[in-house]
């Protein structure tokens, strides 16, 4: 290629392609399927699921997902992988869900373009979707990652739920997200549940104090208490919903839950407690354009560290590696 003709490809991508990242970009798919819309068809699998109620609270399942996968090896649905030791058996990953939802969606988008569309980006785009459905407004989602090929629990190393507001800081800045990204990130806990066993320190022995976490309002501690007793009974780990107002919609009610100590979570109530975060919780809680900046810390989310072209593969089936490769591995 001439020097000229380099040039102009280099301001093309410029001009058009402000912020891309690696293929990492908005359409990635469009015409790549013939006539299918491989948007589209990812839509309706997750809208027949939340119709059908086929997984329940569809978004906190997606949402959570997407933060697994991303934090641990980047968005390579690398969660998705079946196996004796990979990331789903690691302790913090025994609780997400959604696994058959992706399957359903990877199983039409196959039937339609086969081998095309990655399961990475079938993570991305449900929960885009899932969001959507559950109250929360659109976002444009980039596409165009490739699937890891390697998945292990020792590599699982995510946030407890009592970090630091200024450790957590410092977990997102290593994905190159920054403080204001993780609080509108951590309003993901809008939707769905946590269960006693994490909570129930701040409920009966904060620190060891022997007493209750004292920046819970008396109304969540009382709550708290009902739904989990100091002693359970036959085992029961009750579901408690993270945002206590809206639990099945995507909005900022869970912003305003924090302000009044209504955190059900340690690093929640920190968010609107500490100096690090609380202004940044003041102002999205009077935020008009909450969901625009929820969708774009979303897409920030969903570009942690992700394989593009020549570095991952697009699975056939998102529980295993493709076989090809699989060998391709074990001789190499
Ligand atoms: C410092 C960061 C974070 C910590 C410590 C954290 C911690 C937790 C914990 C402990 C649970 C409850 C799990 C259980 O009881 O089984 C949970 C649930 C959840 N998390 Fe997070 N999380 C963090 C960030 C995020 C982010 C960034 C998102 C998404 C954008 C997210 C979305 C969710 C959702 C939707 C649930 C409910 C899942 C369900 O109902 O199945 N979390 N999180």
């Amino acid at each position: 290629m001439s020097k000229a003709l380099a040039l102009v490809a280099v301001l093309f991508f410029v001009a058009f392609c402000g912020e891309c990242y690696g293929e990492l970009r908005f359409g990635f798919y469009k015409g790549k399927c013939g006539i299918t819309d491989v948007e589209v068809v990812v839509r309706d699998v997750v809208k027949i699921w939340h119709i059908t109620k086929r997984e329940k609270d569809i978004a906190a399942a997606l949402l959570r997902m997407q933060f697994h996968d991303c934090f641990v090896n980047g968005c390579d649905a690398s969660i998705l992988l079946d196996g004796n030791n990979s990331e789903k058996k690691a302790l913090p990953n025994s609780s997400v869900r959604g696994y058959p939802l992706i399957d359903a969606i990877k199983e039409a988008l196959e039937e339609r373009c086969k081998g095309l569309v990655s399961c990475a980006d079938i993570i991305s785009m449900a929960a885009r979707d899932a969001v959507v459905l559950s109250g929360g407004k659109w976002y444009n989602v980039e596409t165009g990652r490739k699937d890891g090929k390697v998945s292990l629990a020792s590599n699982v190393n995510l946030p407890s739920p009592s970090i630091s507001v200024s450790d957590s800081i410092k977990v997102f800045g290593n994905k190159n997200l920054s403080s204001t990204d993780m609080v509108y990130l951590l309003g993901g806990h809008t939707v769905g549940n946590t269960h006693c066993s994490l909570i129930q320190d701040r409920i009966y022995n904060f620190n060891n104090t022997g007493v209750h976490d004292p920046t819970m309002s008396q109304w969540l501690f009382s709550e708290l208490k009902n739904k989990c007793p100091r002693v359970a009974s036959n085992n029961v780990d009750n579901p408690i919903p993270l945002d206590m107002k809206s639990p099945s919609f995507v909005d900022n009610s869970f912003f305003q839950e924090i302000q009044k100590g209504n955190g059900v979570l340690k690093i929640d109530q920190q968010l609107a407690l500490d100096g690090l975060t609380k202004k940044i919780v003041g102002d999205i809680v009077k935020d008009p354009n909450f969901y625009t900046k929820f969708g774009e810390a979303m897409v920030k989310l969903g570009r942690v560290e992700v394989l593009t072209d020549g570095q991952g593969e697009v699975r056939t089936s998102c529980r295993v590696v493709n076989k090809k490769s699989f060998f391709f591995g074990l001789f190499n």
